[in-house]
């Protein structure tokens, strides 16, 4: 499993110290949420932080585009640095496209779902998309409680990946916590997205590692 800290739940008056409680528990990735007060209600980062945030760590940075016309500034979002790029399913009119163009601009492409949206709809897109990420939230804020049905839709993806004999990994973002991992990753998810689940505890570093030992416990 890879561990993907959330940055929207620290201490964003503080990002610098994010970073190295980030690196002192190995985490395999960085997710910077960005949102843009329009394809979701929120406001967050934008390509300023992004850039700032390459040049003061080493950890990719696993960028999730909550906007609508993910296509507008897509050359800055690779410029900036990022090591992979998720658009949402519901907000990317020309998919195919955004996700050859993603990859052609060195990054990694992913495709994230809703809650409400059907994992067999990527049936088309899914040998262009280097991973999916399923959202066990509704996109906007952190902190929201997992909504299970996202289990079932991973191992629905599992399946539809295998059968098609595609390599594409399986994320998931929202509400995942020392108390659900095991059965997120048991469902075939390789990359767990955490904020409050780690930000919130009073020890991050230590939750980190918790965190990896329950993914591997198999009394799910
Ligand atoms: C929600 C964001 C998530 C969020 C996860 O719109 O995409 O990345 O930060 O936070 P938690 O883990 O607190 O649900
Ligand atoms: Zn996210």
């Amino acid at each position: 499993m890879k561990l993907a800290p959330s940055l929207l739940a620290s201490d964003l008056a503080d990002l610098a110290g994010t970073l190295a409680v980030c690196a002192r528990g190995g985490a395999d990735l960085l997710h910077v949420d960005v949102m843009d007060g329009h394809f979701v209600p929120n406001l967050s980062f934008g390509i300023p932080v992004i850039q700032a945030l390459r040049r003061r760590t080493e950890i990719p940075l696993d960028v999730h585009l909550m906007v609508s016309n993910p296509d507008r500034l897509m050359d800055d979002y690779l410029a900036a640095g990022s090591a992979r790029v998720a658009v949402h399913w519901e907000a990317a009119v020309h998919l195919d496209r955004l996700l050859t163009h993603i990859r052609k601009g060195g990054a990694k492409a992913g495709v994230v779902l809703n809650p409400a949206t059907p994992v067999e709809l990527l049936e088309d897109v899914l040998p262009q998309a280097a991973f999916v990420l399923l959202m066990s939230v509704n996109p906007g804020f952190g902190g929201q409680a997992f909504l299970p049905r996202a289990l079932d839709k991973a191992r629905r993806l599992r399946e539809m990946i295998q059968k098609g004999r595609l390599s594409v990994e399986i994320a998931m973002d929202g509400g995942i916590d020392r108390g659900n991992i095991a059965q997120v990753v048991a469902a075939g998810v390789d990359t767990c997205i955490v904020g409050s689940g780690i930000f919130a505890a009073s020890d991050p570093v230590a939750m980190m590692s918790e965190l990896r030992i329950r993914a591997r416990s198999e009394t799910v």
